[in-house]
């Protein structure tokens, strides 16, 4: 298993200079750009704070990923313990008004091997840095001003602001939402064999609104709909061609592409983080089965750094 921290490890060990020392001060500033803007609930995430947890299965689908990887996800069923949540640090975030979503899963294969999927329902992240994330958040916490001139200097935000300002806002439950890596990784085949990918959560079937939407009313949604039938995802995995941007999160991956249905969430149960088992887990997206390993994508040591912090802060405030 790839294990978090190895590529800080990494760094710390090769470089003169240190980048590692600038990624840790990074995470620390990103926290704290958090809690300037959403403030904090105690015990609670700094970012996707409202949500609840799932559970199910992991289920292989088409064969052909085993020609690009040889992870245990893809060979068996494997355990699901996710997280479903608003983006933001809202505790009280409304489910009757359009938002983006989180979708978070630690998965456990029959060979004991762990993954972490960690996604969102953007197309691409606003800014290509984790600096440029917390340069924004910060402006975020300063005002209205401070985020004006951010939008100013930044093509990759405006960008990412004119692309969702255009996306169907129809308000879905956390089930109906498509959920997308956003940051890139590699599959490793037999013989260690590369190839780049991103994947996305796709709806298995319509799974929609089927009560009357009030404040708070998904985890009820959600209930109701595996009272009536299959509540699932597809796993979408996109390979990249040749010319795709592997390391810039900003970046969408246009054009056609070879794509493979690799796996199927079949979820079974819905609950509160009280009662379900999601509330303590750190959803590193560091965190990989052999035959998967991470891009170059700077954002993904930077989130696994960030959430570090975020789940010892957030732990230890519990009473
Ligand atoms: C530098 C960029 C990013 C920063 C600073 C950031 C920050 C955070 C923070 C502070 C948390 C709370 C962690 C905790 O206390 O456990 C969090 C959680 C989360 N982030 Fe990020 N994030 C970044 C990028 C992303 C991206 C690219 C995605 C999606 C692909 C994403 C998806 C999520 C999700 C789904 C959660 C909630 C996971 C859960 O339910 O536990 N984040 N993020």
């Amino acid at each position: 298993m790839w294990k978090a921290g190895s590529l800080v490890l990494l760094m710390m060990m090769t470089s003169t200079v240190s980048p590692a020392q600038d990624a840790a001060d990074n995470a620390e500033k990103a926290i704290a750009a958090f809690e300037d803007v959403f403030g904090v609930t105690q015990g609670k995430r700094r970012n996707h704070t409202k949500g609840y947890c799932i559970e199910g299965e992991f289920r292989p689908v088409d064969a052909t990923i085993r020609n690009y990887s040889t992870s245990s996800l893809f060979t068996g069923k494997s355990s699901v313990v996710a997280r479903v949540s608003h983006k933001g640090g809202n505790n009280a975030a409304a489910d009757d008004k359009f938002g983006h979503f989180g979708l978070a899963m630690e998965i456990t294969t029959a060979d004991g091997d762990l993954h972490i999927f960690n996604m969102n329902t953007e197309h691409f992240f606003p800014v290509p840095s984790p600096e440029a994330f917390t340069e924004l958040m910060r402006a975020k916490a300063t005002g209205k001003d401070a985020v004006a001139a951010f939008v100013a200097k930044s093509p990759e935000l405006r960008a990412h602001k004119k692309y969702h300002a255009e996306i169907d806002k129809t308000l879905r439950p956390y089930e109906g939402a498509t959920y997308n890596s956003i940051n890139s990784f590699y599959l490793i085949d037999k013989t260690g064999q590369k190839s780049a990918i991103r994947f996305s959560f796709v709806p298995a079937g319509e799974h929609k609104i089927v009560l009357e939407p009030r404040q708070d009313f998904f985890l009820q949604n959600i209930q109701a709909n595996l009272q009536a039938g299959e509540v699932a995802w597809n796993m979408i995995v996109t390979i990249a061609n040749p010319d795709d941007p592997v390391n810039n999160p900003a970046a969408l991956w246009t054009g056609e592409h070879h794509q493979i249905t690799a796996a199927k969430f079949v979820v079974m149960s819905a609950t509160t983080e009280a009662d379900g088992q999601c509330d303590a887990i750190n959803y590193d997206p560091l965190v990989l089965s052999d035959g998967f390993a991470p891009s170059e994508d700077r954002m993904l040591e930077a989130r696994s750094l960030i959430y570090a912090i975020g789940v010892g802060k957030r732990l230890s405030e519990k009473d």
